[in-house]
């Protein structure tokens, strides 16, 4: 189990200083942010991943503002100790910097998160150091970024060829100038994201870009086997709740059905004056 202390910017920050690695998973409500902050986890990311792994979306795409709140605010009410940062989803931050500071500020003042998480490269970095200048926390994403899984033709490797690479570089540089204080690398070769790390002061975590990561996160329901749509290779599965939660489904059907189920131990029972009245009124009424 990791420490008791609460974690900050500063002790994120801190960890990388030390050369400690940074661990964040994902969670989307109450019951998943106390069991990975029992776990003992330093960072917990509402995702915008939250439509493919619980809203049954088929891509990040259709989540909105209200669905990022709603999901947030069940996070936060658990999350007493790891520090909880919300994703700002699809075009939620693109139109007007006054728009992306409005709900960031959401994300914070009603969803009780403790940072913004974006995605985008060098162009962002007017919008990230906006938010930065009204005091919210800012996570940026390079790579792999799914909200533009259309223009990028689908979940690929990013940062394969020597001009993607240094325009990833640039891009973190640049976020990191802008006042980002972490960066989600997602999808991208271990030797790029070596680099990026090590040119960064700021935490790179990364997912599916290897180990030499200064953190790493990983999806909820990927590292539990818990109905992913799609699994990708770069995940390691801890374990296979699917399994668990089918089987003991199945064995509740069972026993409804053969009357198994509710057994003596699960059954109330009325005191003998109210079963003997009860069961002559009932005669007497046929
Ligand atoms: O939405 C999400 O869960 C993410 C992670 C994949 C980093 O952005």
């Amino acid at each position: 189990m990791a420490t008791e202390k609460k974690m900050t910017t500063t002790s994120i920050r801190k960890k990388k200083e030390l050369g400690q690695p940074i661990t964040m998973i994902t969670a989307y409500d109450y019951p998943s942010a106390k069991l990975v902050e029992e776990a003992g986890v330093d960072m917990i990311l509402v995702g915008d991943s939250l439509g493919m792994a619980v809203l049954g979306y088929d891509s990040t795409i259709p989540v909105t503002m209200e669905e990022m709140l709603h999901h947030t605010k069940a996070v936060t009410r658990a999350a007493k100790r790891s520090f909880v940062v919300a994703d700002l989803p699809f075009l939620s931050y693109h139109k007007s910097e006054e728009e992306a500071v409005g709900n960031a500020g959401r994300l914070m003042q009603e969803g009780l998160a403790k940072a913004v998480k974006m995605e985008g490269g060098s162009e962002l970095a007017p919008i990230v150091k906006r938010c930065v200048l009204a005091g919210i926390p800012v996570v940026g994403h390079i790579g792999l970024t799914p909200q533009a899984v259309h223009q990028l033709g689908g979940y690929k490797i990013q940062g394969r060829d020597l001009a993607q690479a240094k325009k990833l570089l640039s891009d973190a540089i640049a976020l990191q100038e802008a006042g980002a204080f972490a960066l989600v690398l997602e999808c991208v070769p271990e030797e790029v994201a070596r680099q990026i790390a090590k040119a960064l002061e700021i935490p790179v975590i990364g997912i599916g870009a290897g180990a030499a990561c200064d953190g790493q996160v990983l999806v909820f329901h990927d590292v539990l086997g818990y109905a992913s749509q799609i699994t990708p290779s770069f995940v390691k599965q801890y374990a296979n709740v699917g399994t668990t939660i089918r089987e003991a489904v199945a064995a509740y059907i069972r026993e409804v059905e053969a009357r198994a189920f509710p057994g003596a131990e699960h059954v109330f029972h009325a005191s003998e004056e109210t079963i003997k009245h009860l069961y002559k009124e009932g005669a007497g009424e046929q």
